[in-house]
């Protein structure tokens, strides 16, 4: 009688531990696939030309159309980094400034305004989007995860 309530309590405690671990994958899958999903263009992302006043099409925000695609139409035909851990965590510079590596903030202040974290102006091909906090971090999580 003992020995079968001790199984039934091992059973629920790893049915619980089971079901606590599935919960918490999911938390933190979420905002992946959310990145992913913005960056590739599955989910919808406003912005516009710096100093334009209107909205650039949805079609062509998404980021992999011109990061994934290096020297295309879109983008002027310019050199466009392939983005992920290594071009947002190895120290680099723009236009001869100094050094900089991203962070959870100062790449979403790179999304809304093109300002580097070494304060230096991006180019006017790279977009500036209207992007909200979760959004922004979901793009930093996906791309912090790719080689
Ligand atoms: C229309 C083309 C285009 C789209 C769409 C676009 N980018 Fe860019 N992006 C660029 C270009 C061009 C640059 C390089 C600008 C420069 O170096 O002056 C750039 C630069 C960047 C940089 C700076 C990298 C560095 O060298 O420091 C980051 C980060 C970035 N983009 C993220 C994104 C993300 C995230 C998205 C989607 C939400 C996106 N971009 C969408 C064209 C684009």
């Amino acid at each position: 009688m003992r020995r079968r309530r001790t199984a039934l309590l091992w059973a629920i405690g790893l049915a619980a531990g089971t079901l606590g671990l599935a919960a918490v994958g999911a938390t933190q899958a979420a905002p992946w696939l959310k990145g992913y999903a913005l960056y590739h263009g599955h989910a919808p992302l406003s912005g516009r030309i710096a100093g334009h006043g209107e909205a650039m099409p949805a079609a062509v925000l998404g980021c992999a159309g011109c990061h994934d695609a290096p020297r295309t139409e879109a983008t002027g035909n310019r050199k466009v980094p392939v983005l992920g851990r290594a071009v947002l965590s190895v120290p680099r510079s723009r236009r001869g400034g100094p050094d900089y590596v991203y962070a959870a903030d100062s790449f979403c202040t790179l999304l809304r305004t093109g300002i580097d974290p070494a304060q230096v102006m991006t180019s006017r091909t790279m977009p500036r989007f209207a992007i909200d906090d979760a959004d922004c971090a979901a793009l930093w999580t996906f791309l912090k995860d790719r080689g």
